[in-house]
C-alpha cells in the first residue's frame, strides 16, 4: 500500500512471530476467515466483538441500545488492550468501526499486521441485505445510502492497514492463503 500514514513497522514480520488482525466492513468475512485463518496456523483466535459481547452480559446491539455507540467503542478498546497484554501470536478479527478510531488503529498496528479485507459495495450488499436489520449501524436508515456512505467513510482508514486483500467472490482458503502468502513475498 502507498501511504506514507501506515507504521511499516510490523507489515514485514514473519507471520509466524506476530499477531494478525482482521480489518474491514462488516460482512466482509474478518470473522470467517479469522476463524479459518486460526485453524491453519494452529492459532488462538479472538473475535472482539464477541469478547465485548461476553464481558457485558449482552449483545452487540443490546449494548448499543442500553449504553450507546460510544460506551461500545469503549469497551472494544478496553477489551483490546486486555486481549493483546494477556495474548500473543494470535489471530484477531475486530469490528468494522475499531480501526476508524485512531487509538485504537495505533494500538492495532503497533501489536499485530493488520489485514484489511476488501469487499466492494455489491459483495458487501449481497451479504448484509438481509441481516442489516439487526445491526445497530444499519438501525434507522436507508440500507443502500448507509452502506453506500460508511465504505465511503471508512475507506481512508481501512487503507492504513499493513496489507490489504480483495475479497469479492473469493473463497475462504483462498483468502486465507493469500494472506499467507503476503508474508512470503
Ligand atoms: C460495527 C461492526 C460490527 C460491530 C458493531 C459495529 C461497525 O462488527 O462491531 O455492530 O461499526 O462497523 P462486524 O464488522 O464484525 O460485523
Amino acid at each position: 500500500m502507498n501511504n506514507f500514514l501506515v507504521d511499516k513497522k510490523n507489515s514485514k514480520r514473519k507471520i509466524r512471530e506476530i499477531n494478525l488482525a482482521l480489518v474491514g466492513m462488516m460482512g466482509s468475512g474478518k470473522t470467517t476467515v479469522g476463524k479459518y485463518l486460526s485453524l491453519k496456523l494452529k492459532r488462538k483466535f479472538f473475535d472482539l466483538d464477541q469478547e465485548v459481547s461476553e464481558a457485558a452480559g449482552c449483545s452487540i446491539n443490546e449494548i448499543f441500545e442500553k449504553y450507546g455507540e460510544k460506551n461500545f467503542r469503549n469497551g472494544e478498546n478496553r477489551i483490546l488492550k486486555k486481549i493483546l497484554k494477556n495474548e500473543n501470536k494470535i489471530v484477531l478479527s475486530v469490528g468494522g468501526g475499531a480501526f476508524i478510531d485512531q487509538e485504537l488503529r495505533k494500538i492495532i498496528n503497533n501489536n499485530c499486521v493488520s489485514i484489511w479485507l476488501d469487499a466492494d459495495f455489491k459483495t458487501l450488499h449481497k451479504r448484509l441485505k438481509n441481516n442489516h436489520q439487526h445491526r445497530p449501524m444499519f438501525k434507522g436508515h436507508d440500507f443502500n445510502n448507509r452502506l453506500n456512505e460508511l465504505i465511503a467513510k471508512r475507506k481512508e482508514f481501512y487503507e492504513l492497514a499493513h496489507h490489504k486483500i480483495i475479497v469479492k467472490n473469493s473463497l475462504i482458503p483462498e483468502i486465507a492463503s493469500k494472506i499467507i502468502d503476503k508474508f512470503n513475498e
